[in-house]
């Protein structure tokens, strides 16, 4: 357990080595400050590290994860994040990253108690019931579970998309865009769900705000 724990520390010196080897300046130039492109919105799950599995690195990416990759529009974690990306960093996509075999999703499938977090769970829960008919129209239940993370990314790149925030770059004319993604465990791949949005036009319109 401890030696484990130390490994981390022995790990970082090697990897510290190691970019210095390839470029004596490179915390140099990563200390000056951060222009990342992207905000990756994820799910906390050890499977799922953002720069990993996009081949990205150090300050090409502003990250949120939290369980099933949840945009609950009253969490000032995530709104603060968000703020901080699209308006002071001007970030130029934002990614709703969910992942196939996601147990914070299966959990919101079934009725058994987990304690606090049923509460958070509660905001997966109310996507299952707007899309009910057509999970419950799938008899396999991994087929659901997938399908339930699916759409639960799609939900939570619209609920991105009534943000005032996300909508008010818009209208500044900031190019942005909200896109929707699934990450497989299985085999490492990700899936476009094809559901981007660079604007507020699809939206009901009683998510729409009027220029401030
Ligand atoms: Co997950």
């Amino acid at each position: 357990m401890e030696k484990s724990y130390k490994q981390l520390l022995e790990n970082n010196k090697k990897w510290v080595a190691e970019q210095l080897e390839q470029d004596p300046h490179y915390f140099e130039k990563l200390a000056k400050g951060q222009t990342p492109e992207y905000l990756w919105i994820g799910c906390s799950d050890s499977r799922v590290p953002a720069n990993q599995i996009t081949g990205t690195q150090p300050g090409d990416m502003f990250v949120h994860r939290n369980i099933a990759n949840m945009v609950v529009h009253s969490d000032m974690n995530m709104l603060s994040v968000l703020s901080y990306a699209v308006e002071v960093l001007k970030v130029k996509h934002v990614i709703v990253c969910g992942h196939y075999e996601c147990g914070g999703v299966s959990a919101a499938m079934e009725n058994k108690q987990y304690g606090l977090i049923d509460n958070w769970l509660r905001h997966i829960k109310d996507v299952y019931k707007m899309y009910h008919r057509e999970l419950e129209g799938i008899a396999d239940e991994k087929l659901r579970a997938r399908k339930f993370v699916e759409v639960n990314v799609m939900e939570q790149v619209y609920d991105l998309c009534k943000t005032t925030i996300i909508q008010n770059a818009w209208k500044n004319a900031q190019p942005l865009a909200v896109h929707g993604w699934v990450y497989s465990v299985g085999d490492g791949l990700i899936k476009d769900l094809n559901v981007t949005f660079t604007n507020e036009k699809e939206l009901h319109s009683v998510y729409k705000y009027k220029v401030q």
